[in-house]
């Protein structure tokens, strides 16, 4: 659950501008920022975390063995997207192995004046430790601040982590299934759950 908002400039806990703080109910601490144009690298980094599954359930297409150039040159591309149309975050944990490493994103890309569609992955080894809810949670913050009111979710039908994750958002959720897909859509305008 989000402890600050997303969109607040505000020092952290830590004193950090443009940082929020993040705990997670396993009880992990993520550090979260905005994506920024030159955090290519950053997703390259978190892509070569994934699993071929993950990649597979989160871009909807194989990639065991992607060409480097290509996935770092899609990196990029998505960096440099930004807001108002594209609002992306990254979330760090340090670790024994690596300080700062990056261990999620969330991003939501608008599809309508009020709507936009949630992209969320979490590097495999990091994963069922409640890190996407908590982006899930702080990405639902943010789109209500942006003045989005349905958060919609494409899926895949065989993803039981995207809607497991799903089921669990603070908002209501209604589901359509088309064939191999499932659509979810969040209503922001909705009460909040505790
Ligand atoms: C979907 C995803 C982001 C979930 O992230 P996560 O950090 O593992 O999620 P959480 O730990 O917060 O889990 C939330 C709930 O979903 C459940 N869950 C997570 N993965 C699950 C899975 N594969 N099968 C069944 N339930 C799952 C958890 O048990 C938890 O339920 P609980 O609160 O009852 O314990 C992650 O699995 C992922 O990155 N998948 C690959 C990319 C992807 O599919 N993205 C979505 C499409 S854009």
């Amino acid at each position: 659950m989000a402890e600050l908002s997303p969109m607040s400039d505000a020092p952290t806990a830590a004193g950090e501008p443009g940082w929020a703080t993040l705990q997670t109910t396993s009880g992990l601490t993520l550090r979260v920022r905005a994506e920024q144009p030159g955090d290519g690298p950053v997703l390259v980094d978190l892509f070569n975390h994934l699993s071929p599954s993950s990649r597979y359930l989160r871009f909807s297409k194989s990639m065991d063995d992607p060409d480097p150039q290509r996935v770092r040159q899609e990196a990029e591309r998505l960096a440099r997207l930004g807001p108002p149309l594209d609002m992306a975050w990254l979330a760090f944990v340090d670790s024994p192995d690596q300080t700062e490493a990056a261990v999620g994103a969330v991003r939501f890309f608008r599809t309508g004046p009020n709507e936009a569609e949630l992209a969320v992955s979490v590097r495999d080894d990091r994963q069922r430790q409640g890190i996407g809810s908590a982006l899930l949670s702080f990405a639902c913050t943010a789109a209500q601040e942006t003045g989005i009111q349905r958060l919609t979710a494409t899926f895949r039908s065989e993803n039981r982590g995207i809607w497991a994750l799903v089921k669990r958002s603070p908002y209501p959720v209604s589901w359509r299934l088309e064939g191999p897909e499932v659509h979810a859509v969040m209503d922001l305008t909705a009460p909040r759950a505790a």
